[in-house]
């Protein structure tokens, strides 16, 4: 805690109350946090250049009046409840605020102002809520101490290269396992050159965005499609037009001739669910080739893949075409962690490195040498192993429930994959009867670029790999019983 405290020498007003005055005026600013500790009175006497008494008697002082508190061994420490916060709020006098001046947006930050997010709805967390609405991985069988004993190796000695400024392309051992990984796992070309370390998938299409889309640009998108990237595009002005999806994966025809960039998930599409054919792949490289466009593959979560082992990525296909890929360690780690990566075609590296020493240097490094050990020593693949059973059980007790009670009523797609499931229900009033239920639904509406017409039907993406088996089952349980005809078994 710094103090930033300054004593008045030639005052009248004696130090020790100088002293606890400064303090009590920092601690009711919120300079000193409640909860804080407080350096010992040795420290502050050497740092203020006073007598050790003179700090004892204000600490003394800011005890009694409730300010500080001490805990026997552990130190001295801002008090949680404050004396003010108990006191009956006193009006204070109105006086006019001066106006602040209007802030001159940049025209980016306009668009971004216009980014409504999609607010979670506030019952979601009302008690007793069952929520479907997660679909990131479960944390709760993450080998947290084997993470941690990875990390602490690293800072035990740490390599004087991991606590600087570093290579903004990313920790170089960690670059090569992963262009391993996504050769071996995912067929993809690739070098450990070509691989960027970023923070998330999200960082790796926001420098895409903002080096490959001019304001006004059309981009080809996937419709329905990942609003996460949506709203990156959306924010650098970019017209969106709409690709549909039907079973073999994006419909190519829909791509026109103006896009110079097209984003997609063909392992598994974001929200359907749907794998792109390799006829389709094959038209989509074609396509781009034309158009002299770039494709941006998003490999979000194709690991977890429930008949058979992962489809091969696009990026792997094109030998002409520049696509770049985005993978995430979001799922299959936990999303917390923050690292993805970039493979990029080598014309274009330079240019992405560069983007990123701009934007934020570089990723931890830390994490990303623990990252690289929990690679190499093949926790991540045991790992995924593991959860791929966890999950695909979950996934198995979700569709048997669904099916069980709502038969020809409910349908579900995307269910070889992923985490989530894309269910239509023949009724458009499930969503009210599933909050009736405490259940909570989470439409797809959203995910739509152009509302839909059909509303004789209600869609949901429910996420389920972070949801016990039995939590599951007494979800959709509760959801057939608040449903008018719905099998009660
Ligand atoms: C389609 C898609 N791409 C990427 C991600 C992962 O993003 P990040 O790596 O930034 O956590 C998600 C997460 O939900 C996703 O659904």
């Amino acid at each position: 805690m710094r103090a930033a405290i300054t004593l008045d020498l030639t005052s009248d007003v004696p130090m020790h109350r100088q002293l606890s005055e400064a303090w009590r005026q920092g601690v009711l600013q919120g300079r000193f946090r409640s909860g804080e500790r407080v350096p010992s009175t040795r420290e502050l006497a050497h740092s203020l250049g006073v007598s050790r008494s003179t700090v004892t008697a204000a600490y003394e002082q800011l005890i009694a009046e409730g300010y500080l508190v001490t805990a026997r061994g552990a130190g001295t420490f801002v008090c949680r409840e404050l004396p003010e916060m108990l006191l009956p709020q006193r009006p204070t006098p109105k006086r006019a605020r001066p106006a602040a001046a209007p802030v001159r947006w940049s025209r980016w930050a306009t668009a971004v102002q216009r980014e409504h997010h999609t607010a979670r709805p506030s019952h979601e967390q009302a008690p007793g809520m069952t929520s479907f609405a997660k679909w990131g991985p479960d944390p709760s069988h993450f080998p947290a101490a084997l993470w941690r004993r990875l990390i602490l190796r690293h800072w035990r000695e740490p390599k004087p290269g991991l606590l600087d400024y570093a290579d903004a392309r990313g920790y170089e051992p960690l670059r090569q396992e992963i262009a391993a990984y996504v050769v071996r796992l995912r067929a993809a070309r690739c070098t450990p050159e070509q691989v960027l370390i970023v923070n998330g998938s999200q960082q790796a299409l926001d420098l895409s965005a903002r080096l490959l889309l001019e304001r006004g640009a059309e981009v080809a998108f996937e419709d329905p499609g990942y609003l996460g990237t949506r709203r990156t595009f959306d924010a650098y002005g970019a017209r969106l037009r709409g690709a549909r999806i039907d079973q073999e994966g994006l419909v190519v025809s829909d791509l026109g001739s103006r896009a110079r960039l097209v984003y997609v998930t063909p392992s598994h599409q974001f929200p359907t669910g749907v794998s792109m054919s390799l006829t389709r792949r094959l038209e989509l490289l074609a396509w781009a080739r034309r158009q002299s466009a770039v494709i941006v593959e998003d490999d979000y979560d194709s690991e977890y893949r429930y008949s058979g082992p992962p489809l091969p990525c696009l990026q792997g296909l094109s030998e002409d075409v520049p696509v770049i890929y985005c993978g995430t360690f979001s799922k299959v780690m936990f999303p917390g962690l923050r690292i993805g990566y970039l493979i990029v075609p080598q014309p274009m590296l330079q240019t992405f490195v560069r983007a990123k020493w701009i934007s934020d240097r570089h990723t931890a490094l830390i994490e990303q040498a623990a990252l690289t050990d929990f690679l190499r020593e093949g926790h991540l693949e045991r790992h995924v192993r593991r959860m791929r059973r966890i999950y695909g059980r979950r996934r198995e007790v979700l569709c048997s429930a669904l099916s069980r009670h709502f038969g020809e009523r409910v349908s579900v797609h995307g269910e070889c994959a992923g985490m989530q499931l894309l269910v239509r229900f023949e009724d458009r009033r499930m969503r009210q009867w599933a909050i009736d239920a405490s259940v909570l639904l989470p439409a797809t509406d959203g995910y739509y670029l152009r509302p839909r017409r059909h509303t004789d039907y209600s869609e949901f993406l429910l996420g389920f790999a972070a949801m016990p088996e039995a939590v599951i089952e007494q979800a959709v349980r509760r959801l057939a019983a608040a449903v008018p005809g719905a099998a009660r078994r």
